[in-house]
């Protein structure tokens, strides 16, 4: 049904960058990031890109299933953070740049992006990112950035519950598009912010290309930041990446929360 990833490919694409990732290909596994978090314990501390066609156990934030049928992209990037080691929440937003850049660049319209890390067609779920930041030692840090992507997926693969809030390219496009090419643009844009970033000493440029990109500034949310429910107003993205929200009770920092587009008719 749909051409598998080449990771030859991948190589080719691989050499003009900054970043050199290790590139590990799996066929199936439980999660690439769960993968990339075997090899970090077992001693693998260099940069890696694990690449995978089918997860059994695709995670998603808040320990919620990535479904990860045949079809979508799936690949868990390795990479020592950088600028400094809080800013796990920063490199979140910057891979969900790259990812909205990289389907903008596929001729899909009405991308965009959902804080923290989702990004949307038309207001529909295309692709998440879950970052989590492993301890190697005393100020030695890794991220394992997770991307997934509904690529080639008819959405009759996905479950019920959530095909009322999901799309695919595929479903968007209409027709099948290459793994590689979308994989091999999502890197270059990643490693252009990785470096710009690095170059400038700040995530500046990162922050206003995800609020000229951003579908939640201006929208009224509901957010969930564990604790309980507030609803108000997405005012502005703030340096650390957290969300500033008007609510009926004032104005509120988010760092962390599960957020929803609230739509007034
Ligand atoms: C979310 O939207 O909640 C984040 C979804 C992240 C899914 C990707 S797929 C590759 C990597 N492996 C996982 O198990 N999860 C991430």
């Amino acid at each position: 049904m749909v051409s598998l990833v080449n990771p030859e490919l991948i190589h080719w694409c691989i050499e003009k960058l900054t970043l050199n990732p290790q590139i590990i290909y799996l066929p199936t596994v439980d999660s690439t990031s769960d993968e990339a978090k075997r090899l970090i314990a077992s001693g693998q501390h260099a940069e890696l890109l694990i690449l995978t066609d089918t997860q059994t156990h695709g995670r998603g934030r808040y320990n919620r299933t990535w479904h990860s049928p045949k079809g979508g992209l799936y690949f868990s990037l390795v990479l020592r953070p950088i600028l400094n080691l809080d800013s796990i929440a920063l490199h979140s937003l910057l891979c969900s740049c790259a990812v909205a850049k990289a389907l903008q660049n596929m001729g899909i319209e009405g991308v965009g992006l959902k804080w923290p890390n989702d990004v949307l067609i038309a207001e529909y779920k295309v692709a998440g990112i879950l970052s989590e930041l492993i301890s190697l030692g005393q100020d030695d840090y890794l991220i394992v950035l997770g991307i997934g992507i509904n690529q080639n997926t008819p959405l009759n693969l996905l479950p019920e519950e959530i095909r009322f809030s999901a799309t695919s390219v595929l479903e968007h496009l209409g027709s099948i598009t290459s793994q590689e090419e979308l994989l091999c643009n999502i890197l270059t844009s990643i490693d252009f912010w990785l470096e710009t970033t690095k170059s400038s000493g700040s995530f500046e440029m990162v922050l206003s290309d995800w609020k000229q990109r951003s579908a939640t500034l201006g929208s009224r949310v509901r957010v969930d930041d564990g604790s309980r429910t507030y609803i108000g107003v997405a005012q502005d993205l703030l340096p650390d990446g957290s969300l500033l929200v008007h609510t009926d009770e004032g104005a509120i920092t988010f760092c962390i929360g599960d957020l929803t587009h609230l739509h007034q008719d």
